[in-house]
């Protein structure tokens, strides 16, 4: 296994195909959060027309291409991509502090358990080292349990709370299915 930076020639299918997963995971998980969950013909039909995938992969290529603030590491076996970190520094809106932001980890399914994730983390732990940060930090959803434990392993610990509550769009969604359903 080694990691390298990114390749995007020779990158981009892998790294799109995680990125249309990645989308699609949070999608399911915050749309199920709101009280509204979406089918996955209706997550793959936003996904597309808000064009989700193509400016995520611009963000990752924009990242690696400003290194050192932008960091992307590929994890390779034999020459193939077998998973991604994306980090970015970045100012914190109140402290006017950068910190040093884990934008998405994934790897891939067949390569999970293995500590890939927890060697790409140790890179961006590296890097972060490296950069006038006051923190590291990443958002992620409560749910995710592999990725939950593997933050906490590498010392990041919960701060906030994110919290929802279905706003008026997804009740009347929510009640217009119910009437088609009773209809
Ligand atoms: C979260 C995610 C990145 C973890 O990747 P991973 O490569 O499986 O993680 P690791 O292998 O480093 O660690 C996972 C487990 O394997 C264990 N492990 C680490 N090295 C190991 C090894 N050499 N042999 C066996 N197990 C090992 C770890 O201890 C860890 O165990 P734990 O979960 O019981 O603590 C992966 O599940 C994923 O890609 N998920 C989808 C994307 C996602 O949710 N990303 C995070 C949100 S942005």
């Amino acid at each position: 296994m080694e990691m390298t930076d990114l390749r995007p020639a020779r990158d981009e299918r892998a790294v799109r195909a995680w990125l249309d997963a990645h989308v699609r995971d949070h999608l399911r998980a915050w749309t199920a959060a709101v009280g509204d969950p979406w089918e996955d013909a209706r997550i793959a039909e936003h996904v597309a027309s808000h064009d989700l995938v193509e400016r995520e992969w611009r963000d990752v290529v924009w990242a690696a291409a400003h290194a050192p603030r932008g960091h992307v590491r590929v994890a390779r076996a034999r020459g193939r991509a077998v998973g991604v970190l994306w980090a970015e520094e970045r100012l914190d809106r109140f402290l006017c502090r950068p910190v040093a932001a884990l934008c998405w980890v994934f790897v891939a399914p067949a390569w999970r358990g293995r500590g890939v994730a927890g060697r790409l983390v140790d890179g961006y732990d590296a890097w972060a080292a490296t950069r006038p940060v006051v923190a590291r930090e990443v958002y992620v959803t409560a749910t995710n349990e592999p990725a939950v434990r593997l933050y906490r392993s590498r010392g990041l610990a919960v701060s906030d709370h994110r919290m929802f509550a279905p706003g008026a769009a997804a009740l009347a969604a929510a009640r217009d299915l119910t009437e088609e359903a009773s209809a």
